[in-house]
């Protein structure tokens, strides 16, 4: 059995030889590393970016790579322990789907799982073992650049499509890694990294435990409940304890609590960073803290190779704590079947875009079209006389993948372009590219419609990329307001990692789609939608506030002692200089049809027992002329409990698909383990009493049910 395998392999191990298991190196040079791999000194390695001595993306350098590495590793060396290959494939690895924001506005876990599945397929066939997603920080900070890498701002949607992509990466295996096509997934960053300060990358986090336990710490519970093979420390700290030194969040409640086995790694340099965040004197001092709070696996600080067996010598650290983290790594690399597999096995396998992986990025692009506003313009009619596609994203390729694609390409990228000139041909498509001059005012003039294709460049979301302002970037808003000036339908399509700031574009055009980065298929995706082949049905996985000013906004706002409804008229006070609520709530999304709600009701009892559940349902009609995608959302707010709780919170969501005229049924059984929360001793809780139930499609519009808890 694996555990045997892990204490007899750990029984022959020197102390020099586990500490060789907790280093990971970025980017081996197999032969450059060649007597470091022989002597075990490292045990995994991160291939975040180019430099394993060649041009990765050219096919086979990574898998030949790999493959030489391993073989010093596995073949020359005296315990023959493979090396752990991990790499960022987040949204995708060859074949890249759009952004996981845009991911979690699909809504839809089946296709998610898919998605995750497929990057690893791909990233298997060029030696990647294991992944650093899915990315599970709560995002409520529309500043803050890696709200492009989250899956949204509520636990329920984060954690269970934070689990569909485990699901999908790891498989459905029992033991962690269900088969050769799988990887292992890594849930991060644990804890509190959505609430860096400002929004600035890296920034310190003040949070208590009981918001922590409440919203934050959820979606990683689901993950570890899920089965996630690793989780990542954040660079954060947390109230004043940087998360690489947390003992109680990592062991206590993390390892402890949740009774997470896997491997906790650390964050590039984390350790090392101890040093600068002023906890640690030295990186002695820091590897000493780091594996006592729990961290696992080091990556790239190079703290656990150079003092853990110093530490251990001399006293200071048991080596219980590195007995520990080396069978947690052990284990994984069991799991994972490299001592039976440890070789590619042909490293020259393309690893192109297929016809079947575009199908799969087709319907992800498509699910992630977030339609906010629409005036009746869209859908086009496909005899729609001349249509002028402008802006900077009109010939785009690589600019559309996205954050984190180390192995997209800009060439397998189809533009939006390219798609409405399969439709249209050369002479109803005027292309432009976003410069407001003589030539844009012409086409403009000469089309029946204007469709502008504006937002950010990936560089300008993502990890590191924060920024003050979430408007349109410098110079877009103003070609808009010219475009608009002349008098010709509008249709703005925005291009975007976080939230922007939406209310002037949404006055001044008659639709706007927002599309994040959509991946491989963007054009055909794009195209499909405005042409009215596909309904949208994507909804917003954030709130999109009215400015900058307004940040932070989510649904999770906690009632003050003064404005409590979370409606139209005011919430949480008042700005002298605006209204408060936000520009688009949380799960936003309009189709091409319209949809009429009736009363949220009870199937049967009201009561809910403390050990048991309620029915209820909520009737939806169709009564537009086209079929359409409905996404019935199901919130509930607890308006007396031990602790302040959020005005409403997602529990539910259930997907209707009607047809013109046609009358469907949302079901939701809700369990009172659902409405549980940590109370005044942060300890999990469910109080009698009544819990107020919303469905409706979206977070601030709803029919309500109010229904009692039952000791
Ligand atoms: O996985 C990432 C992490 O999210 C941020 N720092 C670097 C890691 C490895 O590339």
């Amino acid at each position: 059995s694996v555990p045997e395998r892990v204490e007899s392999l750990l029984g022959r191990m020197t102390l020099h030889d586990k500490v060789g298991q907790t280093h990971q190196v970025a980017n081996i040079h197999p032969d450059d590393d060649a007597d470091l791999l022989r002597d075990g000194r490292i045990g995994s390695s991160l291939f975040a970016s180019g430099a394993t001595g060649g041009n990765e993306r050219d096919e086979g350098v990574l898998a030949g790579n790999i493959d030489a590495a391993q073989r010093h590793a596995t073949d020359e060396s005296r315990l023959g322990i493979p090396v752990l290959f991990g790499r960022d494939v987040i949204h995708g690895h060859r074949t890249v789907c759009p952004i996981p924001l845009g991911l979690a506005a699909s809504f839809d876990e089946a296709l998610v799982e898919e998605v995750a599945a497929l990057a690893a397929a791909e990233a298997v066939v060029d030696g990647v073992a294991w992944t650093f997603a899915p990315m599970v920080d709560l995002s409520e900070e529309p500043r803050w650049g890696r709200v492009a890498e989250s899956l949204g701002e509520t636990p329920v949607l984060s954690g269970r499509m934070a689990a569909a992509m485990v699901r999908g990466f790891q498989g459905s295996g029992a033991a962690g890694v269900a088969d050769e096509s799988r990887i292992a997934a890594c849930a991060k960053h644990f804890a509190g990294y959505g609430l860096s300060a400002g929004g600035r990358d890296y920034d310190t986090v003040s949070v208590g435990e009981n918001t922590l336990r409440n919203l934050h710490l959820r979606p990683f519970r689901t993950a570890v409940d899920a089965g996630v093979c690793t989780v990542m420390a954040a660079f954060n700290d947390v109230d004043g304890i940087p998360m690489h030194a947390h003992r109680h969040l990592l062991r206590d409640v993390l390892k402890g609590e949740w009774g997470f086995e896997g491997v906790v790694v650390a964050d590039w340099n984390g350790i090392g960073q101890l040093v600068f965040q002023g906890v640690a004197g030295d990186l002695r001092d820091a590897a000493r803290q780091a594996i006592e709070a729990g961290i696992d696996l080091d990556m790239c600080s190079g703290a656990y190779a150079a003092h853990l067996a110093d530490l251990v010598e001399s006293g200071e650290v048991d080596v219980a704590l590195v007995d520990d983290a080396v069978r947690r790594l052990l284990t994984l690399k069991f799991r994972l079947g490299l001592f039976e597999k440890p070789f590619v096995g042909d490293p020259g396998r393309s690893n192109a875009p297929t016809a079947q992986s575009r199908a799969v990025a087709l319907r992800a692009a498509r699910a992630a079209h977030v339609l906010v506003s629409n005036n009746g313009v869209l859908p086009l009619s496909p005899d729609v006389g001349t249509v002028h596609l402008t802006g900077p994203f009109a010939e785009a390729g690589e600019e559309l993948l996205g954050t984190w694609t180390l192995d997209g390409r800009g060439e397998d990228v189809v533009a939006p372009a390219t798609a409405f000139r399969e439709r249209l041909g050369d002479k109803r498509l005027l292309v432009t590219d976003g410069r407001f001059s003589d030539r844009a005012v012409q086409q403009v003039r000469n089309a029946d419609v204007t469709v502008a294709v504006v937002g950010e460049h990936p560089w300008r979301s993502g990890e590191a990329n924060s920024v003050t302002d979430i408007g349109l970037p410098a110079g877009q808003l103003d070609y808009l307001r010219q475009l608009s000036r002349i008098g010709k339908p509008l249709v703005v399509v925005a291009y975007t990692g976080r939230p922007l700031e939406l209310g002037e574009i949404m006055d001044l055009s008659d639709a706007v789609i927002v599309v994040w980065h959509p991946g491989v298929e963007a054009g055909t995706a794009l195209a499909d939608v405005v042409f009215g082949d596909v309904s949208p049905h994507g909804r917003l996985p954030m709130t999109f506030p009215r400015t900058t000013g307004h940040i932070p906004t989510s649904t999770h706002q906690r009632p003050t002692g003064r404005v409590i409804e979370l409606d139209e008229d005011g919430r949480l006070g008042r700005y002298l200089d605006d209204l408060v609520f936000p520009r688009l709530p949380f799960g936003h999304g309009l189709g091409y049809t319209t949809f009429e709600y009736g009363d949220l009701r009870a199937t049967g009892s009201t009561e809910l027992p403390l050990d048991g559940s309620v029915e209820v349902e909520i009737e939806v009609v169709n009564t537009g002329a086209r079929s359409g995608r409905e996404v019935v959302q199901l919130s509930f707010r607890d308006p007396v409990a031990q602790v302040t709780r959020p005005l409403t919170e997602l529990l539910d969501w259930s997907v209707l698909d009607l047809a013109p005229g046609e009358k469907g049924t949302a079901t939701f059984t809700v369990r009172a383990d659902q409405l549980a929360y940590h109370g005044r001793d942060n300890v999990l809780r469910v109080d009698p009493g009544e819990i107020v139930l919303s469905a409706g499609p979206d977070a601030l519009h709803g029919s309500r049910l109010t229904v009692s808890v039952t000791p």
